[in-house]
């Protein structure tokens, strides 16, 4: 017999982009209306690097997701001349700090131009010590489908280096980082809707689809297939990260595609299709909710969604 409603307690998208003002107003709503709480991006214009910026930001959220139950988890944008007093101050008020390359995606200009361990490690051993999560961007300036696979002994030099931090490789795309999930104690990762659905074929094999353009770009039917399967079993080092990052419709449908997938007023009713296609839906749960609150330690307040 088909299934005619399922329940997900906490659902938890450990990756989204919220922008700010008008669009912040119109794509809040469609996350804090399901979805119990979400771990935020910063990279606005100019990014969240200040606590004053952090805090005025949450406030605006909350303001944006009216009375919805629903907790947003901020991050800050990395720097590499965070002291130790400014992160030591700020670290309640985050989830984690998201590292990006210089210019490797939107609004990423002011990222580390260094991936060198010894040039993070002063910022990344303070991490270490007060306990902040270290959220990636993990691409190289490389060939754009082998960006995620050399990023890979980066990956391996950060978890060797800082066995204390935790790292969160973020929105994971290739069979690579699946298996590097289970070398090192330290490395966990978020996976998207979309690269769970897409290979580059949707994107580019056809007619060119804008609204499947993102960073990093999908991949492989064996790279999706990989990700898949960990999804499925909801390996407990594996979050659900939509990665939902809207713009404007004219950045998307013109010459220069704007990179972002938007996904958030669709993401749980198709995962719970997805899940249950392939009769997984035992697992959900684990994949949206339990596997992020016990990586990140999160105590959130119930809230069950009935999707009908
Ligand atoms: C994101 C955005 O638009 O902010 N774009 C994307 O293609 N995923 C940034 C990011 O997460 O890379
Ligand atoms: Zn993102």
């Amino acid at each position: 017999m088909a299934l005619t409603s399922f329940l997900l307690n906490e659902p938890l998208d450990m990756h989204l982009h919220l922008r700010d003002g008008d669009m912040l107003k119109l794509v809040g709503p469609l996350t804090s209306n399901t979805f119990s709480g979400a771990l935020i991006m910063p990279n606005l214009v100019p990014p969240i690097t200040t606590k004053e910026a952090l805090l005025y930001y949450k406030q605006r959220i909350k303001e944006a997701c009216k009375g919805d139950a629903f907790e947003a988890y901020v991050t800050l944008f990395f720097k590499n001349d965070y002291t130790y007093e400014f992160l030591e101050d700020i670290k309640n008020d985050i989830i984690g700090i998201k590292l990006y390359p210089a210019g490797i995606t939107t609004n990423s200009e002011t990222g580390v131009s260094s991936m060198d361990v010894e040039v993070l490690r002063p910022t990344l051993e303070t991490m270490s010590k007060l306990g902040i999560p270290l959220c990636v961007h993990g691409e190289t300036n490389g060939f754009v489908m082998d960006r995620e696979k050399e990023f890979m002994p980066i990956y391996e030099s950060l978890a060797i280096a800082f066995p204390n931090l935790k790292i969160i490789m973020e929105h994971i795309t290739t069979k690579d980082a699946i298996e590097l999930l289970d070398k090192y104690d330290n490395l966990y990762a978020t996976v998207t809707l979309h690269h769970l659905l897409i290979t580059l074929d949707d994107v580019a094999g056809g007619m060119l689809a804008p609204h499947l353009f993102c960073k990093p770009i999908a991949k492989r039917p064996e790279d999706r297939t990989a990700l898949l399967n960990a999804a499925l079993k909801a390996h407990p080092k594996l979050m659900f990260g939509s990665d939902s990052a809207p713009h404007p419709k004219h950045k998307k449908e013109c010459c220069g595609c704007a990179a972002g997938v938007f996904t958030s007023p669709i993401a749980l009713q198709v995962l719970v299709e997805l899940f249950e296609k392939y009769d997984s839906l035992d697992n959900l749960n684990d994949f949206v909710s339990n596997n992020a609150k016990k990586i990140y330690g999160l105590n959130i307040k119930d809230k069950t969604i009935k999707l009908v």
